[in-house]
């Protein structure tokens, strides 16, 4: 069974692809798989309860993105932490502890968003911040065993985004 959240029923737009994730790894490639259809500009909203996921999945998305070897703290306490990649900077925000929405501006969320990629934990901080042409990545803990489940849905263009989306 797949963990299945309400929140995550209502989020689900058309086009939403749901990926069952049996360990780490199985996080891990998935991210892989989304980092090709990345570009400038796009925001990834990391959604998902503590322990979910999250910076699996950025890590593993950063590290495709970059040379590879890359260390990838969680942003936890820093808040952001950026990356160069070739065609554009990547932004890891962990916005737990941000205190309101508009103090994601002294984290540089503004430029993150006009030409980098933001990979975003905790992206309802934002609140209505959040451009609507984002893509959802809802990580779910699942009911029987210590996997994960997987909803990818977004507006814009992500709908015929992810139907490339190869994730084996
Ligand atoms: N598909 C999966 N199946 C089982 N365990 C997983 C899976 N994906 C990640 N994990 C594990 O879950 C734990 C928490 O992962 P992670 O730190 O990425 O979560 P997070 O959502 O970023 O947490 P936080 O809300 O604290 O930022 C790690 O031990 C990680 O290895
Ligand atoms: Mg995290």
């Amino acid at each position: 069974m797949l963990g299945y959240k309400p929140q995550m029923a209502v989020a689900a737009k058309s086009g939403a692809l749901t990926v069952a994730l049996a360990d780490p790894d199985a996080t891990a490639r998935l991210a892989v798989a989304l980092a090709p259809l990345l570009r400038p500009g796009d925001v990834v909203a990391l959604r998902g309860e503590l322990g979910s996921g999250k910076t699996t999945f950025a890590r593993a998305l950063i590290r495709a993105l970059t040379a590879g070897d890359e260390e990838v703290p969680s942003p936890t306490f820093t808040l952001v932490q950026t990356y160069a990649a070739p065609a554009f900077e990547i932004w890891h925000f962990d916005l737990y502890r941000l205190q309101k929405p508009e103090d994601a501006v002294e984290l540089g969320i503004e430029d993150a968003m006009a030409d980098g990629v933001a990979l975003i934990e905790w992206p309802e901080r934002l609140g209505l911040w959040l451009p609507a042409g984002c893509l959802d990545v809802w990580l779910a803990y699942v009911d029987t065993g210590t996997g994960r489940s997987a909803i990818l849905s977004g507006g814009g263009d992500w709908p015929e985004r992810l139907r490339t989306l190869d994730h084996g």
